[in-house]
């Protein structure tokens, strides 16, 4: 994949470097995020088409501050750099950066030049965000001033003959008034990208890589039913057909139907050889009387793996085993260090007693978005392809407290009757996670002339991008009533219904 149309982003410790390498794709162009200090050699093999400096907390002046090879500027690529890009530049070139005493922060209005191939298309007034600590105070040689705002004359620059722009505030951010028109001017007006990173003709050159590189040999795939493993699959199934085995391991905390609408997808839909192994009563007879969360995720992510390694050896000698790893994974920051951990709570890892001799990582370039267009790309049912995340140890921590048989069934009807209702109402798509817990509490209720002490059930729902926070939906009373009385109605042992209304941080968006 070497050599294909790329914007590198070399990272200065940016908060945004993922959002502009997504900003880039969206324009239809392949960019991917370097550390600032990666060497000359590494961009001069991947010839960029252009280059963007992000921003950073630093200041140029600070005696550790980040810099790349000056060399960098002799490559004939054109550069954007974005605030601390743009000062490392006019700093490096000669110009003269002021340190500044207090931060600017939020949304000002800017005077854009557009006459530059930057603004193309702009009006002489635009809203932008500035956040920012020091400013440039004197252009390098060559350079013209392109944008300015009251506190800061000098807010974008330009040498046309070189190609190397600056802009002092940020343009990949929603803040900025169409932020990303300016990224886009940056790529095709002045970089002259042609702008052929599109998800077909992803898929098109992956399955040709994939079956150069693998050739007629044997591949293994664990599969989750999870937006990436399915992908993956269905990528490597198209490319290599039966010479790809998938392991689908049921441990059988999944939701109701969901092992046999995914057995059903790969199976008969695209007819992949699927091994589908249940082990419902090996996980529970490991998890019975356990209650401590860490515990479960532990016993389950052992197991897992103990279950595929033993399908795995009846296959015998694979060449290639396939990880589902996607480009955030691998995103090497600024901060010098590789972050290949997903989140620390994956059930898994690699097996270690499998025979392989290669790992391929078919989606490794890929934002979770883009996987998800490569799903639809591949003819994958919408209901997988935008399935919402589920974690690895299943309805085992929806479960509070130790799991049997029955709490497990007595979920995964609630449960369903949750999700069943929040799509009738079309919410599907707007909620990022809901899900129902099975509290371990009991309280006394009353049926017809009956006394009841049964289960509460909790429903829980959030809005979110990265789930590292998340807001609690605000779902109709009007659902939540109807999905609360279908379920004491419907689902035995359930007697009360509780809808959490905590939001991350502090709650977490599990319960376990
Ligand atoms: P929390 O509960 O930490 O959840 O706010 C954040 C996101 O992570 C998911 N999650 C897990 N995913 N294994 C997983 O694969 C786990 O053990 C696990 N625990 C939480 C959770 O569903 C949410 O999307």
């Amino acid at each position: 994949m070497k050599n294909k149309e790329t914007i590198v982003i070399l990272d200065f410790y940016s908060q945004f470097n993922q959002l502009i390498a997504r900003r880039v794709r969206e324009c239809n162009v392949y960019s991917e995020v370097l550390p600032y200090d990666v060497s000359i050699e590494k961009i001069k093999e991947i010839n960029p088409k252009g280059i963007i400096f992000t921003g950073g907390p630093a200041s140029v002046y600070e005696e550790d501050a980040p810099n790349c090879d000056k060399e960098i500027f002799n490559l004939g690529i054109p550069i954007l750099g974005i605030c601390y890009g743009m000062q490392f530049m006019s700093y490096s070139l000669g110009g003269k950066v002021e340190k500044g005493s207090k931060k600017e922060y939020g949304e000002t209005e800017v005077n854009l030049d557009t006459s530059s191939p930057l603004f193309e298309g702009f009006n002489d007034k635009n809203i932008c965000l500035m956040s920012h600590t020091d400013l440039v105070k004197e252009l390098p040689n060559g350079f013209r001033t392109i944008a300015s705002t009251s506190n800061c004359p000098i807010a974008g620059i330009e040498n046309k003959d070189l190609n190397f722009y600056g802009i002092q505030f940020h343009a990949e951010v929603n803040n900025t008034v169409n932020g990303v028109k300016i990224i886009r001017n940056f790529l095709y007006n002045i970089c002259k990208c042609s702008g052929d990173w599109v998800m077909s003709s992803f898929v098109e050159e992956s399955i040709k890589n994939l079956r150069e590189r693998i050739g007629n040999k044997k591949v293994l795939l664990a599969l989750s039913g999870g937006v990436d493993s399915s992908v993956a699959a269905v990528l490597l199934h198209k490319a290599i057909g039966k010479q790809l085995t998938c392991i689908f391991v049921d441990h059988g905390l999944l939701r109701k139907n969901e092992g046999d609408e995914v057995e059903n997808i790969f199976r008969n839909q695209f007819d992949i050889n699927l091994i589908r192994v249940n082990a419902e009563e090996r996980f529970l007879s490991k998890l019975a009387g356990v209650s401590e969360p860490e515990k479960k995720r532990k016993i389950i992510g052992e197991e897992f793996i103990r279950v595929f390694e033993e399908e795995a050896k009846k296959i015998g000698t694979v060449d290639f085993l396939v990880q589902g790893t996607i480009y955030p994974d691998v995103i090497e920051s600024g901060k010098g260090k590789a972050a290949v951990i997903k989140s620390h709570h994956n059930v898994g890892g690699l097996p270690d007693y499998v025979d392989f001799k290669e790992i391929i990582e078919p989606l490794r370039d890929l934002f979770k978005d883009e996987v998800r267009k490569t799903g639809l790309e591949l003819g994958i049912p919408e209901m997988l392809v935008f399935r919402q995340p589920f974690p690895g140890p299943g309805l085992a921590i929806r479960i509070i407290g130790d799991i049997t048989r029955e709490k497990l069934d007595i979920l995964k009807d609630a449960d369903y009757i949750f999700r069943e209702e929040i799509s009738k109402a079309g919410l599907d798509k707007e909620l990022n996670q809901y899900f129902a817990v099975l509290t371990n509490l009991k309280s006394v209720g009353v049926m017809g002339d009956y006394r009841t002490y049964d289960y509460t059930l909790a429903l829980r729902s959030v809005c979110t991008t990265d789930f590292m926070t998340a807001t609690w939906s605000r779902i109709p009373y009007d659902i939540l009533e109807k999905v609360s009385s279908r379920i004491v109605n419907e689902v035995k042992h359930i007697n009360r219904v509780v809808y959490d209304i905590t939001s991350k941080p502090p709650a977490t968006i599990e319960w376990e």
